[in-house]
């Protein structure tokens, strides 16, 4: 681990590092059925591309729960009470944290976790002036494995998990149940954990949600291969790969796939991957819930569904979630 700091903010810099996405991308893409970690799509350019989808007319979840947190952050900050210590997963533009900060009681620290470096950086900052007596640490990690959380200078009376965008749809339930698990061991005794929720809709929503007139998904989702160029010595022609969006409903997921349209062999770092015409890499999963299914896989990771907020249509929900029956 080492510390940058060339600027007023100290981040704590636990990125993962290029052998570790080697490693990852070549087991992916040896696996019988291809695919890929979804964070390595939170690359600079993914970064940028991730929060244009965010203000697309077809990608619902964002603008939904951003609502919800207008809405009802006022509550939302008396669950988790005074003096808290909030660590984000995932943080983003922190755009939807704002909301809460402004209706938390003197909050004592807050952590932004994040896997995007530059982009964490920067928002990192902007909270840091907007907010002057906030002590804010930021982390550059994988929130998926362990990390170290920073010490804030003022003791806080508890830890909070806010852990928005249904990013935990994103994982497996079995990936889902250790992450949420790992963020309650994180806090400690006492933790809350505020998360965002999808839930299950119609499956037109839902797949233009992933597959938008613009193509902005389309651009984000192949410039996994455009960063496995960049930083992998791989050769992926990208206009041979498309993007693909569909509604499992077995599995209760959308699933997002890059096509391969002909039979190819790519190379990666020296070694060979071969595709047939039509094979997939399957980049991403985004689990959708219904209330009784999340709060059983919250049930999982030991953890109890104490209140749960939701827009008028029930597209989406926060729920905040606590150790306990
Ligand atoms: N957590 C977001 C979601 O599941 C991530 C996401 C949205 C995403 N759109 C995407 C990931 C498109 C890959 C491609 O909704």
């Amino acid at each position: 681990m080492s510390e940058q700091n060339d600027s007023s903010l100290k981040l704590r810099d636990q990125e993962p590092q290029r052998e570790q996405f080697l490693e990852e991308a070549l087991q992916g893409l040896s696996a019988p059925r291809k695919q890929l970690p979804c964070k390595y799509f939170y690359d600079e350019r993914g970064s940028q591309l991730f929060e244009r989808i965010c203000e697309l007319p077809e990608y619902y979840p964002t603008r939904t729960e951003l609502g919800i947190m207008r809405e009802a952050a006022q509550g939302m900050a008396q669950r988790i009470g005074p003096e808290c210590m909030l660590v984000e997963y995932g943080s983003g533009n922190s755009l939807k944290t704002r909301t809460l900060l402004d209706c938390l009681d003197s909050p004592a620290a807050y952590v932004p976790v994040d896997i995007s470096k530059e982009h964490l950086k920067q928002s990192a900052e902007a909270l840091d002036s907007d907010y002057p007596g906030l002590e804010v640490l930021p982390v550059c990690a994988d929130f998926t494995r362990d990390f170290e959380l920073p010490q804030p200078a003022r003791k806080p009376r508890r830890r909070a998990v806010y852990f928005p965008g249904s990013t935990i749809g994103n994982f497996t339930t079995e990936r889902a149940v250790e992450i949420l698990e790992g963020g309650a061991k994180l806090c400690g005794p006492g933790a809350g954990l505020l998360v965002g929720v999808d839930l299950k809709k119609d499956r037109e929503t839902l797949e233009r949600a992933y597959d938008d007139s613009e193509g902005v998904t389309a651009a984000f989702n192949r410039n996994v291969l455009v960063r496995m160029n960049r930083e992998l010595n791989s050769d992926f022609d990208i206009e041979r790969f498309h993007h693909r969006a569909v509604w499992r409903e077995d599995e209760g997921r959308v699933e997002m796939h890059l096509v391969s349209e002909v039979e190819q062999v790519v190379r990666l770092n020296g070694e060979s991957i071969r595709f047939e015409a039509g094979e997939s890499i399957c980049t991403e999963h985004s689990h959708k819930y219904t209330l009784p299914g999340f709060a059983k896989l919250a049930g999982r990771a030991g953890l109890a569904v104490r209140e749960i907020w939701t827009d008028e249509s029930a597209h989406f929900s926060v729920q905040y979630l606590e150790a306990g029956s």
